[in-house]
C-alpha cells in the first residue's frame, strides 16, 4: 500500500500521519478545519525537531517526513488512496457523512478504516455500498509512541481486508492484536476495574487515593497508581469511557460508573490539565500521604487484580480475542507489569477464584461473580499457558 489517507488532523490523526510518513508512505491528511490543519502541521514540526535534537532522525528525514504529507481540506485529494483511516470526532452521524462522501471519491478496493474508541465498526460501515472493506484500526494516544494497535473486523468485513490491514500496521512496527467488534474492544473493556474497583475501595472508606496508588505501584508492580493515572487521562475523559462501556453493555453492573468520579468531573477536578483532580497539583502539600500498611496494601492489590483477571477471562470466554492477544493488549496498551492471564496462572486459578468468591459472598453483587470459564478451568485443573 502506497497512499494512505487520514481524515481528522487532531490528536490522533496527526500522530497516525507521522507514523505513515515515517514509514515512507505518501500521506493525504484531510481536515475540514483549515486552522486545525495549520496547527497540526506546526505541532508535527515541533515533534520532528525534538526527534532531530535527540538524533533519532536526520535533517533530511525530517524534511522528507513533512514533504510526504499533503495537508488538505479537499476530499478529492484522497482519490488515489489504498486505505483511508478516519480519526474525526466521536459522533456516528458525522462519521456516516464522511464515509458516504469518501466512498464516492475512492476506488472500490480502497480499505476504509476507523480509529473509533467507542462506536461499533458495524454501525460505521452500515452506510457503505461496499461495507466489506470497513475495519477498525484503533491506535492509542500518543500514536507514534504507543506500540499497540487493536484491529477490529466488523461482521461485514472481508477476510482479505483484515489480512491487508494487519500486514500494513505490522509493517509500521506496531504490536497488532485482533478483537471482536464489542464495546471497549480489548483494552478499554478489560481495564475498567483498574479504575472502577479502586474508586469503590475509596468510596467504601477502606483506603484513600494515596494509599491505593501506593499499594498498586509498590506491591502490585503497576507503573502508575489508578488515581494518578485517572488524573493524567482526565476525569472527564475516563468517566465518559466508563459510561459509554456501561451503556454499551446494557447496564451490566460490572461496569457501573462511580459517583465519586462523576462529582469530581462535574466540579471541574479533571486532573493534571485543570490543576486539580484526585490530587492537588498547585499545592502538593494538600495531598495526603499513603498509609503504608502491608496487609491493607495486599488486600487492595488482590481485590483490584482479581477483578481485572476476571474481566480478562470474560473476554476469553466471550471470544473477544485470543489469550495471547489479551495479554499483549494489556502489557503494550496500558503497560501492565504482566499479562493478566499469565498472572492468573502464576497466582493459581484456584486462588483467583477464591478471592472473587469471597467478594461475591460478602457483597452479593453481580459485579463480583466469578466467570464460568474460571470455575470450569479450576474444576478441570487447567491453566491458560
Ligand atoms: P480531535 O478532536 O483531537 O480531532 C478531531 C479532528 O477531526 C479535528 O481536527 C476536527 O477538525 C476534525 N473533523 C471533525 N469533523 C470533521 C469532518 N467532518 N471532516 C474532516 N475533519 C473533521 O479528536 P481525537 O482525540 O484525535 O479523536 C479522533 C478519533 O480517534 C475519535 O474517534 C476518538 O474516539 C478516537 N481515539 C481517540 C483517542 C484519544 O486518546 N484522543 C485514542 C484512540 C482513539
Amino acid at each position: 500500500m502506497t497512499n494512505i489517507g487520514i481524515i481528522g488532523a487532531g490528536t490522533m490523526g496527526i500522530g497516525i500521519a507521522q507514523i505513515a510518513s515515517q514509514n515512507e508512505h505518501n500521506v493525504f491528511l484531510l481536515d475540514n478545519n483549515e486552522a486545525q490543519l495549520k496547527q497540526s502541521k506546526s505541532n508535527l514540526e515541533k515533534v520532528l525537531t525534538r526527534l532531530l535534537e535527540k538524533s533519532k532522525i536526520t535533517e533530511s528525514e525530517k524534511t522528507a517526513v513533512l514533504e510526504r504529507i499533503c495537508f488538505t481540506t479537499d476530499i478529492n485529494s484522497l482519490s488515489k488512496c489504498d486505505i483511508v483511516i478516519e480519526a474525526i470526532v466521536e459522533n456516528l452521524e458525522i462519521k456516516h457523512e464522511v464515509f458516504r462522501a469518501l466512498e464516492k471519491v475512492v476506488s472500490t478496493n480502497c480499505i476504509l478504516a476507523s480509529n473509533t474508541s467507542s462506536l461499533s465498526i458495524a454501525s460505521i460501515g452500515s452506510v457503505l455500498d461496499h461495507a466489506e472493506r470497513i475495519i477498525g484500526i484503533h491506535f492509542f494516544n500518543p500514536a507514534p509512541i504507543m506500540p499497540l494497535v487493536e484491529i477490529i473486523p466488523a461482521v461485514q468485513t472481508d477476510d482479505k481486508v483484515l489480512t491487508k490491514a494487519k500486514d500494513l500496521i505490522k509493517s509500521w512496527n506496531k504490536t497488532v492484536v485482533e478483537c471482536k467488534d464489542t464495546p471497549g474492544f480489548i483494552v478499554n473493556r478489560v481495564a475498567r476495574p483498574f479504575y472502577g474497583e479502586s474508586l469503590r475501595i475509596y468510596e467504601e472508606d477502606i483506603a484513600d487515593f494515596a494509599t491505593i496508588d501506593w499499594a498498586m505501584t509498590e506491591i502490585g508492580g503497576f507503573k502508575m497508581g489508578p488515581f494518578t493515572l485517572m488524573d493524567y487521562i482526565g476525569n472527564d475523559v475516563n468517566y465518559a469511557v466508563t459510561e459509554s462501556v456501561f451503556k454499551a453493555f446494557y447496564y451490566d453492573s460490572r461496569f457501573k460508573p462511580s459517583f465519586t468520579q462523576k462529582r469530581y468531573s462535574e466540579a471541574g477536578y479533571l486532573g493534571r490539565k485543570s490543576g486539580r483532580g484526585y490530587y492537588d497539583y498547585n499545592d502538593t502539600s494538600k495531598n495526603g500521604r499513603a498509609k503504608e500498611d502491608e496487609i491493607l496494601g495486599e488486600y487492595i492489590v488482590n481485590r483490584i487484580r482479581c477483578m481485572l483477571i476476571n474481566e480478562a477471562i470474560d473476554a476469553v470466554f466471550m471470544g473477544v480475542a485470543s489469550i495471547e492477544d489479551i495479554d499483549l493488549a494489556m502489557t503494550k496498551g496500558v503497560n501492565y507489569p504482566k499479562g493478566l492471564l499469565k498472572w492468573a496462572d502464576e497466582i493459581g486459578l484456584e486462588e483467583v477464584l477464591n478471592q472473587l468468591q469471597v467478594l461475591f459472598d460478602y457483597y452479593g453483587e453481580d459485579r463480583y461473580r466469578p466467570n464460568p470459564l474460571l470455575r470450569k478451568m479450576v474444576h478441570d485443573k487447567i491453566s491458560f499457558y
